[in-house]
């Protein structure tokens, strides 16, 4: 047996304005799960807590919460001591019952067709990715576009596709998913990584429903547009002024001994519109012995067309961006951009290794900058923290260089298209991190993608700066202290 102290949020919006929070100590055994924890609450202390639950064993998906803030299945989360543990981000009915009853009615049902057509085994294989959904809601719970839009959400969108695949259905599932809000989906992945059963939704269901879009004409206008210049441009950014790749050498050398040599992968935002973050980053990586070197043949990584469903000229992306390093031998290949970076990761098969520059930094380790004295946030890229799984790298990096203080990790409203297709949406959400930058008191924004970078620009007043601006600005202060004489 151990004992465990647990705060639950308590909250009957019958009879009081906002939850609150009661703690609670019990007894339980061993591995003992958050429901039994519930349960100890409930039989022995409070037998007025509401919570739900049925199978207890992580089939039924009646019991979810969060725990420390993440949705989890109580039944299947071990209860640790000093955890938090409140209701999912839904409508409250009572304590850590939420109602599901409107959402669980969006998704859609099966309508059979006349004749009878019994799925084959590739569809049944096709389906398969789709199918595990125990309607918990977390997905929903966490969605951003569910926040300020219209969208159903990412299990309907699943339901959708899962639907589209079955030859017995009827329906028009594309246009009900375009009409749902299928274009709103920001792809930051926070469904699918809060999914007790792990389905993809955003690769397995939302851009293949928006490629199913795309042939029958339903892609956004301006999605067509990004298109289009690729196409025309080789980039997806349309070009103002000298573009990165035009200003830098092949190869930039390092100061001094080389630790590694990378080829450079720029992306079209680098290029084209956030340069100053990327040439700084190349004074830096300079500055720790990485050799770079940067092959100007080099396009559009293809991530604007695939998340928005437009794949027809993506494998000439990929075919000329791979051939470019392979010609040069280059066996690990270095990205800033977060979006370029998990497209390259998990969009290509590339013969070499494709590394992002966080990784790259802390796996060598970098000569200690000056400490500014500067309060900083900073922001999870979405591409990079689910899409990449880089969460603690940056941490690393930006705390040899200012105080860091933590905000909630959560989407900043640019990616998957929305920035263009759906700039209100956009809005609404840049807005929300405005808001939560504010409340950290910080005085700067840290981020290390140039979408978050220039999408969080328009919506803090605080300057919002690229992780290896930040450094070299570290790296500038220890010169200038050296030059005067003066101690770190
Ligand atoms: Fe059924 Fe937890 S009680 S999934």
């Amino acid at each position: 047996m151990k004992e465990l102290t647990v705060r639950v949020s308590r909250f009957d919006p019958d009879t009081e304005r906002e939850p609150r929070f009661e703690t609670y100590t019990v007894n339980v055994n061993d591995g003992a799960r958050v429901l039994n924890v519930l349960h100890a609450i409930h039989d022995e202390l409070d037998p007025t807590l509401s919570y739900r639950y049925s199978c207890a064993s992580g089939q039924c998906g009646s019991c979810a919460v969060r725990v420390n803030g993440e949705p989890v299945l109580a039944c299947m989360e071990e209860a640790r001591d000093g955890i938090t543990i409140q209701p999912l981000n839904l409508a409250v009915k009572k304590d850590l019952v939420t109602d599901l009853i409107p959402r669980l009615e969006q998704i859609a049902s099966l309508m059979p067709k006349k004749e009878t057509i019994l799925p084959k085994k590739a569809d049944i294989d096709a389906i398969k990715p789709l199918k595990d959904c125990i309607e918990c809601l977390a997905c929903v719970s966490v969605c951003p576009a569910v926040d300020v839009t219209k969208f159903l959400g990412p299990t309907a969108m699943r339901q959708e596709m899962r639907l589209v695949l079955d030859p017995r259905d009827s329906g028009d599932r594309i246009t009900d998913a375009v009409r749902d809000g299928l274009f709103t989906c920001t792809t930051c992945q926070a469904c699918w990584k809060v999914c007790p059963k792990k389905i993809e939704i955003p690769g397995k269901a939302i851009e293949k429903l928006r490629a199913h879009a795309n042939k029958r004409g339903l892609t956004l206008p301006r999605h067509k547009e990004v298109a289009a210049l690729v196409q025309e441009t080789g980039r997806s950014i349309p070009r103002t002024s000298e573009s990165f790749l035009e200003k830098v050498s092949d190869v930039i050398e390092p100061y001094g001994p080389v630790k590694a040599t990378v080829g450079f992968f720029i992306g079209c935002m680098y290029n084209l519109r956030q340069q100053q973050s990327a040439l700084d980053a190349m004074e830096v990586l300079q500055r720790n012995g990485i050799r770079v070197i940067i092959p100007k043949e080099q396009v559009c990584c293809g991530s604007p067309l695939i998340r928005t469903g437009q794949l027809s000229y993506v494998d000439t992306l990929k075919q000329r961006n791979i051939e470019t390093f392979r010609s040069r031998g280059i066996d690990t290949v270095l990205t800033m951009c977060a979006g370029c970076g998990t497209t390259l990761k998990k969009d290509y098969t590339t013969p070499f290794k494709v590394i992002d520059i966080n990784e790259l930094l802390t796996q060598y380790g970098i000569e200690p900058p000056a400490r500014l004295r500067v309060k900083a946030t900073y922001h999870d890229p979405c591409h990079l923290m689910r899409g990449q799984g880089i969460r603690d790298q940056p941490r690393e990096l930006i705390r040899q260089v200012v105080d860091l203080v933590e905000m909630p990790s959560i989407c900043c409203g640019s990616g998957g298209g929305v920035r263009a297709g759906n700039p209100d949406e956009a809005a609404a959400l840049g807005r929300r991190r405005g808001e939560e930058i504010r409340k950290t008191g910080a005085e700067i924004v840290i981020t290390s993608c140039p979408f978050c970078e220039f999408h969080i620009m328009g919506h803090t007043d605080k300057p919002v700066k690229n992780i290896a601006t930040v450094l070299l600005e570290g790296y500038r202060e220890k010169d200038r202290k050296k030059v005067a004489g003066l101690k770190d």
